[in-house]
């Protein structure tokens, strides 16, 4: 949530900024504003997205090779200009930007207002610019001392950018809780939320740990950590594809992502399985691997999106591995109390890896002794540095705020190791686990056949696009993808959607059920088949609309159900991964069609760093 990025070198910042902040609006765009070195440091700042503060800015120009930009997805007050950041400290010494939230600010701010401290925005950052302030007035120290020794107080999390105007040509960088990156490039330097600003410019990045803070001038770096000791500072060579972040021919990054599957499922099995695709290796887990084989449990923890890869991670697990699973909430899990012992392996699951109740859950379960391995689509992110080993998913960079080409990679990755974990725990034949494989790899050609339906899928979308709620139903692996579908739909057009095991909505949501109501029934032919049939019956006997994703050339379903969207076929442990793609293409052209803004929902952001 919110990002920031930074600039110190010899070219005009404001371009650099501005494109940078256009990065990464995805991590929130309620506000938007930059600060610069020009002479002074100047400050322009507005309500909505970073082309509002482009048009704000366009008359002026603004020089300065120095400065920071914020794009805000709010926490502590209303998204208008003056919470917009950056924040400028009472006296004008310093002004800031801020990913996180202060969670004693009100304790702060009256401790400042006592002070004669007042405040024109009700955000938690102005309390910490002019706590920053205090410390530099009151104590006569410089700039670094004053902003280590304001967070001393802070109890919260900050991914922090500040500049000090008797101190200008300074970047002064610091993190806890929230991402920071520092990016560093020919005799000069970024700093930013995640490397999406900064692949363009360099590929060596810097990683700052929790409390660390980096003082960054022209003529070098510092790391210290906020006992002012000097920390290493460790470079990371990023491989990261820059055309990931440009949509390409496509009108919007979740199609171009719906679109990228083929190619990012096939990059998270690269690699990994072997060429005659008889075995799975999964270097990251390779030396924790006899440990997890004898996990008395699995725990995963994630939240939305990745949530629902966990679900079909518990029924690969349990059913090829034969390990008990529990799939939890990483929000409930960390506040439960829940019982964990050094046997549990707990899988954390997150595409950004900076989601903070997923990072706080392993942190919790981690000091109780279990083993924590991560399922994570950003390298260098917070929970691959937190967890003793993991998997990569090598989805690329996924800009939409909801999240497809990440889901299927999470449900890849999940996929081989529920079946190595199930090759090493002998209970699988050699030909099953062959024939699984084989399944998995022909997984991406499978999906460009149904990415070639997409106009009938669309079709189908126009059909929808006015309802005002859905159902989504499935049954066994497919009861995760009846969740992700409905909060496919729901957080990009705006329509209320459920997702139920089909079973269940006899109990319940059936009441709901009348000719105005679409129900997406996953019906591909497994073993629940005959089932779903007699669950569509009962939606038609209520004249509810069906649309059902079936197995090519079902005939009975088709002569049931309003529409019919064919996938091809595969083992029903597979199946997720096909069955949700015409799900994404529905979700994504209905929201298209009401208006919405697809790739930036409203509320929403990408990156959840608050709890
Ligand atoms: O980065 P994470 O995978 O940890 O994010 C978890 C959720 O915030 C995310 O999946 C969210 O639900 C998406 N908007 C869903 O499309």
């Amino acid at each position: 949530m919110c990002g920031i990025v930074g600039y110190i070198g010899s070219r005009t910042a404001y371009p650099i900024i501005i494109k940078g902040l256009q990065r990464l609006e995805y991590r929130g765009y309620d506000s938007a504003g930059i600060a610069i070195n020009d002479n002074e440091i100047k400050v322009y700042k507005c309500k909505g997205k970073v082309r509002d503060l482009e048009l704000l800015t366009k008359q002026k120009p603004i020089g300065g090779t120095v400065g920071m930009g914020h794009t805000r997805w709010a926490t502590h007050g209303a998204p208008n200009d003056c919470n917009a950041h950056p924040h400028r400290s009472m006296h004008g010494k310093f002004v800031i930007i801020h990913n996180g939230i202060i969670e004693n600010y009100d304790h702060l701010k009256k401790q400042l207002a006592k002070k004669g401290y007042t405040f024109e925005s009700e955000t938690d950052t102005e309390v910490l610019a002019n706590l920053i302030e205090n410390f530099y007035l009151d104590k006569k120290v410089d700039a670094e001392t004053a902003v280590k020794l304001a967070l001393t107080k802070v109890i919260g999390a900050y991914g922090l950018v500040v500049m000090c105007a008797d101190e200008p040509d300074k970047l002064i960088g610091c993190r806890k809780g929230s991402p920071l990156v520092l990016g560093i490039g020919e005799g000069e330097y970024f700093l930013a939320s995640d490397s999406t600003p900064i692949i363009e410019y360099t590929d060596k990045m810097v990683y700052l740990n929790d409390e660390e803070v980096v003082v960054v001038t022209r003529e070098g770096i510092k790391l210290t950590n906020l006992k002012d000791e000097i920390q290493k500072l460790v470079v990371t060579q990023v491989d990261a594809n820059i055309d990931n972040i440009d949509k390409g021919q496509f009108e919007h990054f979740m199609l171009k992502e719906i679109h990228e599957q083929p190619t990012s499922i096939y990059d998270t099995f690269r690699g990994r399985i072997s060429l005659d695709k008889r075995h799975i290796h999964l270097g990251g887990i390779a030396d924790v691997m006899p440990r997890l084989a004898q996990a008395k449990r699995i725990i995963i923890v994630a939240c939305g999106t990745s949530y629902h890869a966990g679900l079909v991670g518990e029924y690969l697990f349990e059913e090829f591995a034969r390990i008990s699973v529990e799939v939890e909430y990483a929000s409930e899990f960390r506040y439960r109390n829940p019982i964990i012992t050094p046997d549990d392996v707990i899988i954390a699951i997150s595409q950004s890896g900076e989601t903070a109740d997923t990072l706080a859950a392993i942190r919790m379960a981690k000091q109780q002794g279990a083993l924590i391995l991560g399922i994570c689509n950003v390298a260098g992110s917070s929970i691959p540095r937190e967890t003793h080993a993991g998997i990569y998913t090598h989805a690329g960079i996924e800009i939409g705020v909801a999240s497809t080409k990440a889901f299927t990679a999470q449900v890849v990755a999940l996929t081989m190791m529920a079946f190595s974990l199930a090759k090493k725990r002998n209970m699988i034949s050699d030909e099953r686990y062959a024939a699984l494989i084989n399944g998995l790899v022909d997984v991406p050609s499978k999906i460009e056949e149904i990415l070639l339906n997409e106009k009938a899928i669309k079709a189908i979308a126009t059909e929808y696009k006015n309802a005002t709620n859905a159902i989504y139903l499935g049954r066994g692996y497919l009861y995760p993808v009846a969740l992700e579908g409905a909060l496919k739909l729901k957080e990009i057009s705006y329509i209320h959607a459920e997702g139920y095991p089909a079973a269940e909505m006899k109990h319940g949501p059936i009441a709901l059920i009348d000719q105005n109501m679409p129900v997406f029934v996953l019906a591909t032919k497994d073993k629940y088949y005959e089932k779903v049939v007699n669950n569509i019956q009962e939606v038609k006997a209520r004249n509810g609309k069906v649309i059902a994703i079936v197995s090519e050339g079902d005939d009975t379903i088709a002569h049931m159900a309003d529409q019919v969207i064919e996938v091809p076929d595969c083992d029903e442990a597979l199946m997720p991964l096909l069955a949700v793609v015409p799900l994404q293409i529905i979700s994504y052209y209905i929201a298209v069609m009401r208006g919405c803004n697809v790739d930036q929902p409203r509320n929403l952001a990408k990156s959840v760093t608050v709890e």
